[in-house]
């Protein structure tokens, strides 16, 4: 893993959209996204490029299960409002957390991931080490699944949402071997909330506990931390 260290979450957004830049400069054709507030920093950078996404798919990481499209929260608004909306892509991907058939759009989710390879992926990490929504105890050969969203989880993206009670308790996520197949990745953190699961991923055992501590076995990964996240490493 390549640790780059920054001085807050605007150079992390630099650091990422020059990566981005890079890979783009080199071919890559299909974006991995996130969403959350992590990336926010970054997305506003692509925004203000002049980079052209016209000939570029994405596929995000995930979407809450049962809200519609438009929600305010759901996964699908966040990525119009901020970064699609300003830079049309050739087509963008996310999970349909409103299928009726959960199953039948997880199966179909990874259709589309293996019909459209990932050259770069973004991710966040959750407090509790989770990369997607693939939570503590997800098998790293796990592909696009239903999750039941952890309570740190709930609690933690309560703040977007009028309460508690209002944050979906389910998700649809790709898997760990979904963002293991990505030919780069991106993680971002910031934040004293994040520095244990970073320093766990980084340094850590591999185990199915932390979630990104599966990212050990990928070759081509970028973490882009402030001195807050990075303090336990
Ligand atoms: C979002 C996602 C999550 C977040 C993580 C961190 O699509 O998959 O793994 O990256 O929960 O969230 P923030 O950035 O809000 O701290």
């Amino acid at each position: 893993m390549k640790i780059i260290k920054v001085a807050d979450q605007v150079e992390g957004g630099k650091k990422g959209f020059e990566i981005l830049s890079e890979k783009m400069a080199n071919g890559a054709k299909t974006l991995g996204l996130a969403t959350g507030s992590t990336p926010v920093e970054f997305y506003k950078q692509v925004v203000a490029s002049d980079l052209d996404f016209s000939d570029m798919t994405s596929v995000n990481l995930d979407e809450y299960v049962g809200l519609d499209a438009d929600h305010e929260q759901s996964y699908r608004h966040f990525m119009g409002e901020q970064l699609f909306n300003a830079k049309p892509f050739k087509v963008n991907y996310l999970p349909n957390g409103k299928a009726e058939d959960l199953q039948a759009e997880a199966k179909h989710y990874d259709q589309i991931i293996a019909e459209n390879p990932i050259d770069l992926q973004i991710l966040g990490i959750g407090s509790n080490g989770h990369i997607g929504f693939n939570e503590p105890g997800t098998p790293f050969d796990s592909t696009t699944h239903i999750v039941d969203l952890a309570e740190s989880t709930i609690k933690d993206n309560a703040r977007f949402f009028e309460n508690e009670e209002e944050v979906p308790k389910k998700a649809i996520s790709m898997g760990i071997a979904s963002i293991l197949g990505a030919k780069s990745i991106v993680l971002m953190a910031y934040g004293e909330n994040k520095a244990d699961a970073v320093a766990a991923m980084v340094n850590g055992e591999q185990t199915e506990d932390l979630p990104a501590s599966a990212l050990q076995n990928h070759d081509d990964v970028y973490v882009i931390v402030d001195e807050a996240a990075a303090s336990k490493l």
